[in-house]
């Protein structure tokens, strides 16, 4: 279904060659970005932000600029038509014929792929709930090619809320493609990673550990990708709290690391880092938000250029049958058709990738 445009909702739509692709394209305008000043010239791009965000906002919207297109869009529904009631559906139709592009993030799971179903413009996804952020780990994946030089046989430290972290999900999936690469989850009980990304690492053939000690780990790793206790994500401030200043990574952890680690977050901190750290030359995440003007560059080119076409909905559409996650876009856009993938008794939600059993 909806073979229209190409859109990027999950990485994992595209194969690896074009995710190698954007990279190349991205360092080559890192290296000469004056090439590339015109390449957008009469272009609109839309973004539309129903949850907030200060990086991928805004290095979207400098990207367009530097490629010499032009931007519009909210970053508070709350001045928009969406206050007034204004379904997904319809915003998304009528601002993908404004603009060329059209990148969205929201709070619920499967936004990106309902608002491709009726989009006029290729649709980018800028993080969708707990869900995923494709866009992040082009950057992640930018910043490793940058600054390790390779993608594979890596050993990778994911420190924090691995439940509710859409960066970690999109960034495991995509690592989980390249030869030799080994996780360590680092997360209290509560905030593990969940099954689904597990389960895509065992089919791929990659090795996970699961601890709950960064002092433990730290030592081993070639990467640590630290993440925010995302308080907006839990049913109550109780429960945050709980988990909140779990992992602090500090100078003295910094001393147990390898001399080439490398630390990554996707920003933004809260108090996982000490600010100590910052002056650590192994501490990378400033550069990684930089990074991610350039892959956005080549991504806002590559999707304008409309080559391919994306499938949004591969598998069957099952009257009567709902989504449980009550974080699904379908939750509450009640028009999306109902699609599953899978037969058998258990199926699998294709907005937000929840499983459910049917019997
Ligand atoms: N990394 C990231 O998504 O940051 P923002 O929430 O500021 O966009």
């Amino acid at each position: 279904m909806s073979l229209k445009y190409n859109h990027l909702v999950d990485l994992n739509d595209y194969p690896v060659s074009w995710w190698n692709s954007l990279i190349s394209l991205a360092q080559d305008i890192y290296s000469n970005p004056t090439n590339y000043s015109h390449v957008c010239d009469g272009k609109i791009m839309a973004t539309l932000f129903y949850e907030p965000s200060t990086r991928t906002q805004m290095s979207f919207q400098t990207a367009m600029i530097r490629l010499g297109g032009s931007i519009i869009g909210f970053d508070n529904p709350a001045n928009s038509s969406v206050s007034k009631g204004e379904n997904l559906k319809d915003t998304t139709k009528i601002v993908s014929n404004y603009a060329d592009i059209l990148v969205i993030r929201h709070p619920m799971a499967g936004t990106a792929k309902a608002s491709a179903l009726t989009a006029d413009c290729p649709i980018i996804n800028a993080g969708d709930g707990g869900h995923l952020h494709p866009t992040q780990t082009l950057t992640d994946m930018f910043t490793l090619m940058q600054e390790k030089g390779r993608l594979d046989h890596l050993k990778i430290g994911l420190c924090g809320d691995l439940m509710n972290g859409r960066t970690v999900h999109s960034l495991c999936k995509a690592l989980s493609c390249y030869e030799g690469n080994e996780f360590v989850f680092i997360s209290t009980n509560e905030l593990k990673m969940p099954s689904y990304i597990k389960d895509i690492l065992t089919a791929h053939g990659c090795k996970f550990t699961e601890v709950f000690s960064l002092d433990e780990a730290i030592s081993q790793l070639d990467v640590l990708y630290m993440t925010r206790i995302q308080r907006e994500r839990f049913n109550s401030q109780e429960e945050y709290l709980q988990q909140k200043d779990t992992y602090i990574l500090d100078t003295k952890k910094m001393s147990h690391a390898k001399s080439d680690l490398i630390v990554l977050h996707p920003l933004p901190r809260v108090d996982e880092i000490s600010v100590d750290v910052d002056s650590d030359r192994r501490a990378l995440y400033f550069k990684q938000a930089k990074y991610g003007v350039y892959i956005r560059m080549a991504l806002i080119i590559t999707m304008l250029d409309n080559k391919s076409k994306t499938t949004l909905l591969k598998g069957r559409v099952h009257n009567g049958l709902h989504c449980d996650n009550p974080k699904c876009i379908t939750s509450t856009e009640k028009y999306l058709p109902m699609s599953f993938m899978g037969d058998g008794t258990t199926v699998i939600c294709e907005y937000c990738d929840e499983r459910k059993l049917t019997d």
